[in-house]
């Protein structure tokens, strides 16, 4: 470990309670004017977000040069890639990227990205997103590592361990901040920012899980979440960031509300009269840096100064703050950042091509449609998205943020499924033709019928379609997750062609397609897949590779059955809706290959809780597989999920090469959250479920049993 060049409490001594607020505070710079933000810079702001440059830099430089010295954080949402700059990488969304299954990609693009950051003199990312995605009309599903818990809280580790690094001082490494802290994705009805019903007992067997891991990879930050749990506000909740994270999880860094959390205390939340008390509440509760709230500097000083705040919880707070600054290598050089070579570079681009391609999905593929073989000789591309950048990048970048900005031109490639067609189409030697066939959100009968003819005049017909982004992001909750009325009436006009279709989903999201999943030969994903998305999908299409990425959430069937997860507990009173039997057409855990996997002679020894499995690939090419790993309590003092993810593994085997695959367990990793809200293993009987996919057929079971 580095030796700290700074002496923290002497410092904290030294602090008037005007520079120790200041501390405690984050504005945007990109909503003042030159001028205020430096006149708080004067005053000892602890950070800021949503600057970098030579404007950063400069932020920077004059805060080391104040009366009280202290270090400057900057702030920046790089949630997939540094991408609220133009040049940088843009690399899948963090659904996307749960579709890889790999934390080793996740950790380097994370690391990437950092280096990205830090290039750009910022050291602070709010990133990752630890909330689950269970609700399809949840706004922000894309910023989720999806519905499970487990693999969230693995793909979370893995990012903050590469933001982070080996150690934070080292040249390239950023803060992480886990968020948001907690239940934001569980509200009511899928409305961002809304209250989530949940009992503690629930929410610590279902929500905490992930933010636990980030809390033991070290994660510096937590951030609150805009919504409450049970009528408490997250920012207000002392139970939920000081009993549970700060003293049970022993998190030692620094919680940071988020956007004017402490304003909506008052004019959303309805808990607080005026800034005043909601400044109170906020330190109180246990929030240690204020996200745009600048009205919290005047008042938390006159809380203190009539003696309703305690200087120990200032204290507190600042501490956190310098020990994070500190960490960061900050003391000993202020403006420590990475080379600016890094932004957008070639190695970046190139693990960002290889990550687009593991986090393709094949999820339907009768009659071996896909690869395309040598008899389909002319293509048709139909759909608006299959050009559409937007619908490749998907939320927060520079389109989007910090202000909208559509018009926007990338400087560096973005290969959409269109061009990546294209290019591939003319090497293979076969014939494309393109029509967008409707806008995503209005019809165009000509752009139709032209569609309709282009289908008729070709062998397959890639049907490309999704969402936009404004149907999906920040405060953009939808209560019909389907694809829009124009892409529908396009999918029912390329039907009647009777041509084979291969749909090609372009999204943020899963959305409710039942019938063009059942009405398409092919089907295909890899949700917004990033500057390389498209390239990736159309490689797939023409075998330059055999996909091997998985869902990491399900699609419901309908708009009705939200929440949609597969983890969920039992009930016994008809096994479905009385209005909608059919099979869910693709759930957790799916994804075909090109070639094909097998399982057999799998055992499990419950003296050492050790499952071993063969797995072949019994195709005719390499290809790799992601195998899945759950767990069933079967007798319980209260009721467990169906089945629980507990591990998995990425195994890359050449055709006819046969592995055996060894995972070992805890007893910690049967566990569950009893009625005292106590995290234990009960002895009895369980079940290991070993294959690839959540469905039952896909998987082996053996049963097993715990001992005191
Ligand atoms: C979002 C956060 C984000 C913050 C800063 C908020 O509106 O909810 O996820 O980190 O803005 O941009």
């Amino acid at each position: 470990m580095k030796k700290q060049s700074v002496d923290i409490e002497k410092l904290l001594k030294s602090m008037t309670v005007e520079e120790k607020a200041a501390q405690m505070m984050v504005l945007p710079y990109s909503h003042m004017t030159k001028e205020r933000a430096y006149l708080w810079i004067e005053r000892g702001i602890g950070a800021f977000l949503h600057v970098w440059g030579e404007e950063a830099r400069a932020l920077r430089a004059a805060a080391a040069k104040t009366k009280c010295g202290i270090p400057l954080i900057i702030g920046i949402d790089a949630v997939h890639g540094h991408c609220l700059n133009d040049c940088a990488t843009v690399f899948p969304t963090q659904l996307s990227m749960a579709c890889s299954f790999n934390p080793a990609l996740i950790k380097q693009m994370a690391r990437m990205t950092a280096k990205e950051v830090s290039a750009d003199n910022i050291n602070w990312t709010f990133s990752p997103v630890l909330c689950l995605g269970r609700d399809l009309r949840w706004g922000r599903v894309a910023e989720t590592f999806g519905e499970d818990k487990y693999l969230a809280g693995e793909l979370g580790r893995a990012m903050i361990e590469g933001y982070q690094g080996d150690a934070l001082s080292d040249k390239g490494s950023i803060l992480a901040c886990a968020k948001h802290y907690i239940g934001y994705g569980e509200a009511t009805g899928g409305r961002d920012s809304y209250d989530t019903e949940i009992t503690e007992r629930k929410m610590r067997a279902e929500l905490l899980p992930p933010f636990e891991k980030a809390v033991k990879a070290g994660c510096k930050t937590f951030m609150t979440a805009y919504g409450s749990l049970d009528g408490v506000p997250c920012t207000a909740d002392k139970r939920l960031l000081r009993d549970i994270l700060k003293n049970e999880l022993m998190f030692d860094g620094f919680v940071v509300t988020d956007w004017n959390n402490i304003g909506h205390l008052i004019g959303e939340q309805h808990i607080a009269k005026d800034f005043r008390e909601a400044s109170r509440i906020a330190v109180e509760s246990g929030n240690d840096m204020m996200m745009a709230t600048e009205r919290f500097y005047e008042r938390v000083v006159d809380l203190f100064k009539s003696g309703e705040l305690s200087e120990s919880l200032l204290d507190d707070a600042v501490r956190r703050i310098l020990s994070a600054k500190a960490a960061l290598g900050l003391f000993e050089d202020p403006c420590k950042a990475e080379d600016r070579a890094y932004i957008g570079c070639k190695e970046h681009m190139e693990l960002c091509r290889t990550l687009a391609r593991e986090c393709v999905v094949l999820l339907k593929n009768e009659n071996r449609i896909l690869p395309l073989s040598e008899q389909v000789k002319r293509i048709a591309v139909i759909g608006a998205c299959a050009e559409d950048i937007l619908a490749h990048y998907g939320d927060w970048t520079f389109f989007t943020h910090p202000s909208e900005n559509k018009r926007a031109v990338p400087k560096r490639p973005c290969v959409t499924f269109l061009d990546g067609m294209r290019t591939l189409a003319s090497r293979y030697g076969k014939e494309l033709t393109y029509q967008r066939g409707c806008e995503i959100l209005s019809e165009d009968k000509a752009a139709l019928d032209a569609a309709q003819r282009a289908a008729e005049q070709s062998d397959v017909v890639f049907f490309v379609c999704g969402d936009t982004i404004e149907r999906t992001g920040e405060a953009k909750d939808i209560a019909l997750p389907e694809l829009t009325k124009p892409q529908k009436a396009l999918f029912c006009a390329l039907k009647q062609t009777g041509k084979p279709i291969v749909t090609v989903f372009i999204s943020s999201k899963p959305l409710c397609l039942q019938e063009e999943a059942k009405g398409s030969a092919a089907f295909l994903t890899c949700f917004n897949g990033g500057m390389f998305g498209g390239e990736a999908l159309a490689e797939a299409v023409f075998g330059e590779f055999s996909p091997c990425g998985k869902l990491p959430i399900s699609f419901a069937r309908a708009v009705g059955e939200q929440p949609t997860y597969y983890n969920t507990l039992s009930g016994w009173h008809c096994k479905d809706y009385a209005d909608l039997s059919e099979k869910k057409s693709f759930v957790f855990g799916e994804g075909l290959s090109y070639t094909e996997f097998a399982y057999s002679d799998a055992v499990f020894d419950s003296e050492t809780l050790t499952l071993k499995v063969k797995l072949k690939n019994a195709g005719t090419r390499q290809g790799k597989e992601i195998t899945e790993v759950y767990f069933e309590d079967l007798i319980s003092s209260v009721m467990t999920p169906v089945k629980q993810l507990i591990a998995f593994a990425k195994t890359e085997l050449a055709a006819g090469e046969e592995k055996e695959l060894i995972f070992a367990f805890d007893k910690k990793d049967f566990s569950l959250v009893n009625t005292k809200c106590e995290r234990v293993t009960e002895k009895g009987e369980f079940r290991i479920m070993v294959g690839g996919s959540s469905k039952n057929e896909d998987l082996i079971s053996l049963p097993f049993s715990i001992e005191e």
